[in-house]
Protein backbone atom coordinates (compact mmCIF):
# COMPACT_ATOMS: atom_id res chain seq x y z
CA UNK A 1 0.00 0.00 0.00
CA UNK A 2 1.07 3.51 -0.95
CA UNK A 3 0.67 6.35 1.76
CA UNK A 4 0.30 9.28 -1.44
CA UNK A 5 -1.67 10.63 -4.09
CA UNK A 6 -2.58 12.13 -6.92
CA UNK A 7 -5.35 13.51 -8.90
CA UNK A 8 -6.07 13.07 -12.19
CA UNK A 9 -8.48 15.31 -13.63
CA UNK A 10 -9.70 14.33 -16.81
CA UNK A 11 -11.75 16.12 -19.95
CA UNK A 12 -14.58 13.68 -20.50
CA UNK A 13 -16.26 13.08 -23.51
CA UNK A 14 -19.39 11.14 -24.56
CA UNK A 15 -20.34 10.96 -27.86
CA UNK A 16 -24.13 11.36 -28.46
CA UNK A 17 -25.45 7.77 -29.75
CA UNK A 18 -26.11 7.71 -33.72
CA UNK A 19 -29.62 7.83 -34.78
CA UNK A 20 -31.20 4.50 -35.19
CA UNK A 21 -31.59 4.46 -38.53
CA UNK A 22 -34.00 1.39 -38.54
CA UNK A 23 -36.99 3.43 -36.60
CA UNK A 24 -37.88 6.15 -39.21
CA UNK A 25 -34.49 6.93 -40.91
CA UNK A 26 -34.32 7.76 -44.48
CA UNK A 27 -33.86 4.29 -46.73
CA UNK A 28 -31.80 6.68 -48.57
CA UNK A 29 -29.42 8.25 -46.13
CA UNK A 30 -25.57 7.73 -46.35
CA UNK A 31 -24.08 5.44 -43.75
CA UNK A 32 -21.56 6.74 -42.35
CA UNK A 33 -19.72 7.04 -38.96
CA UNK A 34 -20.19 10.31 -36.65
CA UNK A 35 -16.46 10.81 -37.24
CA UNK A 36 -16.84 9.65 -41.40
CA UNK A 37 -15.16 7.80 -43.37
CA UNK A 38 -11.54 7.37 -43.74
CA UNK A 39 -11.39 8.96 -47.56
CA UNK A 40 -13.84 11.78 -46.99
CA UNK A 41 -11.14 13.49 -44.58
CA UNK A 42 -11.96 17.01 -45.23
CA UNK A 43 -15.55 16.90 -44.54
CA UNK A 44 -14.55 15.17 -41.17
CA UNK A 45 -16.94 16.19 -38.18
CA UNK A 46 -16.51 16.59 -34.86
CA UNK A 47 -18.59 14.26 -33.18
CA UNK A 48 -21.21 15.84 -30.96
CA UNK A 49 -21.50 14.92 -26.96
CA UNK A 50 -21.41 15.26 -23.31
CA UNK A 51 -18.16 17.13 -22.48
CA UNK A 52 -17.59 17.52 -18.56
CA UNK A 53 -14.09 16.95 -16.18
CA UNK A 54 -13.32 14.41 -14.05
CA UNK A 55 -11.34 14.52 -11.04
CA UNK A 56 -9.89 10.49 -9.42
CA UNK A 57 -8.24 10.92 -6.25
CA UNK A 58 -5.92 7.55 -6.82
CA UNK A 59 -3.21 6.31 -4.34
CA UNK A 60 -0.47 6.58 -6.44
CA UNK A 61 3.59 6.78 -5.91
CA UNK A 62 5.75 8.98 -7.66
CA UNK A 63 7.49 6.57 -10.30
CA UNK A 64 4.15 5.27 -11.52
CA UNK A 65 3.21 6.15 -14.98
CA UNK A 66 0.06 7.84 -16.21
CA UNK A 67 -0.99 4.76 -17.53
CA UNK A 68 -0.50 2.89 -14.58
CA UNK A 69 -3.11 5.24 -12.57
CA UNK A 70 -5.51 5.04 -15.73
CA UNK A 71 -5.41 1.43 -15.75
CA UNK A 72 -6.02 1.38 -11.73
CA UNK A 73 -8.95 4.09 -11.60
CA UNK A 74 -9.99 1.47 -14.88
CA UNK A 75 -10.36 -1.59 -12.68
CA UNK A 76 -11.13 -0.56 -9.00
CA UNK A 77 -12.89 3.13 -9.34
CA UNK A 78 -14.67 3.55 -12.84
CA UNK A 79 -14.83 1.25 -15.69
CA UNK A 80 -16.79 4.05 -18.10
CA UNK A 81 -13.30 5.50 -18.52
CA UNK A 82 -12.13 5.12 -22.14
CA UNK A 83 -8.52 5.25 -23.19
CA UNK A 84 -6.40 3.34 -25.23
CA UNK A 85 -2.73 1.81 -25.26
CA UNK A 86 -0.94 -1.37 -26.30
CA UNK A 87 2.55 -1.96 -25.47
CA UNK A 88 2.56 0.02 -22.17
CA UNK A 89 6.63 1.08 -22.94
CA UNK A 90 6.83 3.03 -25.37
CA UNK A 91 6.84 1.25 -28.75
CA UNK A 92 3.42 1.50 -30.30
CA UNK A 93 2.57 5.48 -29.92
CA UNK A 94 -1.08 4.47 -29.33
CA UNK A 95 -1.55 6.07 -26.04
CA UNK A 96 -0.57 9.48 -27.40
CA UNK A 97 -2.95 12.53 -25.06
CA UNK A 98 -2.18 15.93 -23.65
CA UNK A 99 -0.90 15.89 -20.58
CA UNK A 100 -1.27 19.44 -18.47
CA UNK A 101 -1.35 20.46 -22.36
CA UNK A 102 1.39 18.99 -23.91
CA UNK A 103 1.34 15.99 -26.35
CA UNK A 104 2.29 13.05 -25.08
CA UNK A 105 2.61 9.31 -24.44
CA UNK A 106 0.66 8.20 -21.36
CA UNK A 107 2.88 4.97 -20.83
CA UNK A 108 6.13 7.01 -20.45
CA UNK A 109 4.82 9.44 -18.18
CA UNK A 110 5.06 9.68 -14.72
CA UNK A 111 3.89 10.71 -11.97
CA UNK A 112 6.44 12.66 -10.74
CA UNK A 113 7.32 14.33 -14.07
CA UNK A 114 4.19 15.62 -14.25
CA UNK A 115 1.98 16.11 -10.92
CA UNK A 116 1.51 19.91 -10.24
CA UNK A 117 0.91 21.15 -6.93
CA UNK A 118 -3.08 21.93 -6.72
CA UNK A 119 -3.63 25.42 -5.80
CA UNK A 120 -7.17 25.22 -5.49
CA UNK A 121 -9.28 22.61 -3.24
CA UNK A 122 -10.91 20.32 -5.91
CA UNK A 123 -14.84 21.09 -6.62
CA UNK A 124 -16.77 18.73 -6.98
CA UNK A 125 -20.93 17.58 -6.70
CA UNK A 126 -22.00 14.91 -4.63
CA UNK A 127 -21.58 12.65 -7.50
CA UNK A 128 -18.20 13.94 -8.56
CA UNK A 129 -18.29 15.86 -11.51
CA UNK A 130 -16.32 19.05 -11.70
CA UNK A 131 -18.44 20.45 -14.35
CA UNK A 132 -16.65 23.09 -16.92
CA UNK A 133 -18.45 25.79 -18.40
CA UNK A 134 -20.94 25.42 -20.84
CA UNK A 135 -20.88 21.60 -20.67
CA UNK A 136 -23.97 19.82 -20.22
CA UNK A 137 -24.69 17.80 -17.41
CA UNK A 138 -23.68 14.74 -17.34
CA UNK A 139 -25.65 11.63 -16.01
CA UNK A 140 -23.78 8.44 -17.05
CA UNK A 141 -22.21 6.06 -14.45
CA UNK A 142 -19.43 7.85 -12.58
CA UNK A 143 -17.40 7.47 -9.26
CA UNK A 144 -14.85 8.55 -7.42
CA UNK A 145 -12.39 8.05 -4.64
CA UNK A 146 -13.18 9.71 -1.94
CA UNK A 147 -9.59 9.46 -0.40
CA UNK A 148 -8.54 12.57 1.13
CA UNK A 149 -6.77 14.82 -0.83
CA UNK A 150 -6.09 17.18 1.86
CA UNK A 151 -3.99 14.84 4.17
CA UNK A 152 -0.37 16.32 2.91
CA UNK A 153 0.33 13.03 0.96
CA UNK A 154 -0.68 14.41 -2.18
CA UNK A 155 1.24 14.60 -5.00
CA UNK A 156 -0.25 16.45 -7.24
CA UNK A 157 -2.80 17.07 -9.85
CA UNK A 158 -2.43 15.96 -13.71
CA UNK A 159 -4.70 17.40 -16.12
CA UNK A 160 -5.69 14.97 -18.69
CA UNK A 161 -7.38 15.12 -22.08
CA UNK A 162 -7.29 13.41 -25.43
CA UNK A 163 -4.58 14.04 -28.16
CA UNK A 164 -5.11 18.30 -29.68
CA UNK A 165 -5.54 18.61 -32.81
CA UNK A 166 -8.03 15.65 -33.62
CA UNK A 167 -11.67 14.81 -33.10
CA UNK A 168 -11.76 13.61 -29.67
CA UNK A 169 -13.96 10.08 -29.90
CA UNK A 170 -14.30 9.06 -26.54
CA UNK A 171 -12.82 10.65 -23.10
CA UNK A 172 -9.34 10.02 -24.17
CA UNK A 173 -9.35 8.86 -26.96
CA UNK A 174 -8.87 10.69 -30.42
CA UNK A 175 -9.78 10.20 -33.97
CA UNK A 176 -5.83 9.78 -35.38
CA UNK A 177 -7.37 8.89 -39.10
CA UNK A 178 -6.53 12.32 -40.47
CA UNK A 179 -2.60 11.43 -39.93
CA UNK A 180 -3.22 7.58 -40.91
CA UNK A 181 -4.76 8.74 -44.14
CA UNK A 182 -2.14 11.25 -44.99
CA UNK A 183 0.69 8.46 -44.30
CA UNK A 184 -1.13 5.88 -46.43
CA UNK A 185 -1.62 8.64 -49.75
CA UNK A 186 2.05 9.31 -49.03
CA UNK A 187 3.08 5.34 -49.66
CA UNK A 188 4.93 4.53 -46.61
CA UNK A 189 6.68 1.20 -47.84
CA UNK A 190 9.80 0.93 -49.90
CA UNK A 191 9.43 1.11 -53.22
CA UNK A 192 12.53 -0.27 -55.51
CA UNK A 193 11.60 -0.83 -59.32
CA UNK A 194 14.33 -3.77 -61.31
CA UNK A 195 15.18 -5.06 -57.41
CA UNK A 196 12.37 -7.70 -57.27
CA UNK A 197 13.42 -11.15 -58.66
CA UNK A 198 11.92 -13.98 -59.49
CA UNK A 199 13.63 -17.83 -59.68
CA UNK A 200 12.40 -20.03 -62.60
CA UNK A 201 9.87 -22.01 -60.86
CA UNK A 202 8.11 -17.96 -60.08
CA UNK A 203 9.27 -17.67 -56.24
CA UNK A 204 10.89 -14.42 -55.19
CA UNK A 205 14.38 -14.84 -55.44
CA UNK A 206 16.92 -13.93 -52.67
CA UNK A 207 18.19 -10.34 -52.55
CA UNK A 208 20.44 -7.91 -50.91
CA UNK A 209 19.64 -4.27 -50.28
CA UNK A 210 23.27 -3.34 -49.97
CA UNK A 211 23.96 0.13 -48.09
CA UNK A 212 27.18 1.42 -46.62
CA UNK A 213 27.37 2.67 -42.92
CA UNK A 214 26.53 6.99 -44.61
CA UNK A 215 23.72 5.54 -46.68
CA UNK A 216 21.85 4.26 -43.85
CA UNK A 217 22.63 7.10 -41.14
CA UNK A 218 20.87 8.97 -43.88
CA UNK A 219 17.33 8.19 -43.02
CA UNK A 220 17.88 5.91 -39.84
CA UNK A 221 16.93 7.81 -37.53
CA UNK A 222 13.68 8.12 -39.08
CA UNK A 223 12.44 4.62 -38.88
CA UNK A 224 12.48 5.32 -34.92
CA UNK A 225 8.68 6.91 -35.65
CA UNK A 226 6.07 5.68 -33.98
CA UNK A 227 3.33 7.56 -36.08
CA UNK A 228 1.90 8.63 -32.21
CA UNK A 229 0.47 11.86 -33.59
CA UNK A 230 2.31 13.92 -30.54
CA UNK A 231 4.01 15.88 -33.11
CA UNK A 232 0.44 16.67 -35.14
CA UNK A 233 -1.09 17.39 -31.95
CA UNK A 234 2.04 20.13 -31.39
CA UNK A 235 1.79 21.55 -34.46
CA UNK A 236 -0.59 24.67 -34.38
CA UNK A 237 -0.72 24.20 -38.45
CA UNK A 238 -2.29 20.53 -38.76
CA UNK A 239 -5.41 20.97 -36.73
CA UNK A 240 -6.67 17.82 -38.33
CA UNK A 241 -5.27 17.65 -42.05
CA UNK A 242 -7.01 19.61 -43.90
CA UNK A 243 -4.44 22.34 -44.95
CA UNK A 244 -1.27 20.50 -43.75
CA UNK A 245 -0.65 17.11 -44.44
CA UNK A 246 1.30 17.51 -40.88
CA UNK A 247 4.70 16.57 -39.69
CA UNK A 248 4.31 12.59 -39.04
CA UNK A 249 3.71 12.51 -42.69
CA UNK A 250 6.55 14.17 -43.62
CA UNK A 251 8.89 12.38 -41.97
CA UNK A 252 7.86 9.49 -42.98
CA UNK A 253 8.37 10.71 -46.74
CA UNK A 254 11.82 11.86 -45.64
CA UNK A 255 12.22 8.57 -44.47
CA UNK A 256 12.52 6.76 -47.69
CA UNK A 257 13.52 9.73 -49.66
CA UNK A 258 16.90 9.55 -48.11
CA UNK A 259 17.05 5.33 -48.19
CA UNK A 260 19.26 4.95 -51.16
CA UNK A 261 17.56 1.72 -51.80
CA UNK A 262 14.11 3.82 -52.58
CA UNK A 263 13.85 4.41 -56.63
CA UNK A 264 10.54 6.82 -56.06
CA UNK A 265 12.19 9.79 -54.31
CA UNK A 266 11.45 12.09 -56.97
CA UNK A 267 7.83 11.20 -57.35
CA UNK A 268 7.31 11.49 -52.95
CA UNK A 269 8.97 14.81 -53.32
CA UNK A 270 6.43 15.58 -55.78
CA UNK A 271 3.76 14.18 -53.56
CA UNK A 272 4.82 16.60 -50.62
CA UNK A 273 5.43 19.72 -52.76
CA UNK A 274 2.08 20.85 -52.45
CA UNK A 275 0.50 23.96 -50.76
CA UNK A 276 -0.63 21.60 -48.28
CA UNK A 277 2.82 19.47 -47.97
CA UNK A 278 6.27 21.53 -47.04
CA UNK A 279 4.53 24.74 -48.30
CA UNK A 280 2.04 24.72 -45.31
CA UNK A 281 5.29 24.06 -42.76
CA UNK A 282 5.41 27.53 -40.95
CA UNK A 283 8.81 26.42 -39.06
CA UNK A 284 7.25 26.91 -35.58
CA UNK A 285 9.27 24.03 -34.23
CA UNK A 286 6.87 22.86 -31.52
CA UNK A 287 6.63 19.39 -33.48
CA UNK A 288 10.37 18.86 -32.41
CA UNK A 289 9.84 19.38 -28.53
CA UNK A 290 8.15 16.15 -27.22
CA UNK A 291 8.96 13.22 -30.26
CA UNK A 292 8.93 10.31 -27.47
CA UNK A 293 11.57 8.83 -30.30
CA UNK A 294 13.83 11.78 -29.92
CA UNK A 295 13.34 12.78 -33.49
CA UNK A 296 13.81 16.55 -33.91
CA UNK A 297 11.22 16.56 -36.13
CA UNK A 298 11.31 20.44 -36.76
CA UNK A 299 14.93 20.05 -37.80
CA UNK A 300 13.94 17.28 -40.25
CA UNK A 301 10.69 19.27 -41.69
CA UNK A 302 13.86 21.89 -42.69
CA UNK A 303 15.69 19.53 -44.23
CA UNK A 304 13.22 18.12 -46.29
CA UNK A 305 11.45 21.02 -47.32
CA UNK A 306 15.18 22.27 -48.28
CA UNK A 307 15.94 19.51 -50.49
CA UNK A 308 12.03 19.44 -52.20
CA UNK A 309 12.76 23.20 -52.92
CA UNK A 310 16.25 22.84 -54.12
CA UNK A 311 15.84 19.91 -56.64
S1 LIG B 1 7.94 12.04 -35.38
FE1 LIG B 1 7.96 11.54 -33.18
S2 LIG B 1 6.18 12.65 -32.35
FE2 LIG B 1 5.90 12.58 -34.59
S3 LIG B 1 4.61 10.77 -34.97
FE3 LIG B 1 6.77 10.12 -35.16
S4 LIG B 1 7.34 9.36 -33.09
FE4 LIG B 1 5.45 10.56 -32.85
S1 LIG C 1 1.24 2.02 -24.94
FE1 LIG C 1 2.55 1.74 -26.66
S2 LIG C 1 3.63 3.62 -26.78
FE2 LIG C 1 2.51 3.83 -24.92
Amino acid sequence: MTNTTVTLRVNRFAPRPERNRDRGGSPFARKSSPFGSSSEAPARRRPRGKQWTQDYVIEARPEDTVLDCLLTIKRTVDPTLAFRYSCGHGMCGSDAVSINGTPTLLCTATVKDWAKPANTAVQTDDEGFRHTEGADASDEASSLNDTDDANGSSLGVIELAALPGFPVQRDLIADIDPMLDQLKKLKPALQADGVLATTKDGKVDVFEYLQNPDQLAQYERLTNCIACGVCEGSCPVFAGGDAFIGPAALIWSSRFINDSRDTKAAERMDAIDTADGVAACQSVRACSRQCPRGIDVGEEMWQIVAKVRER
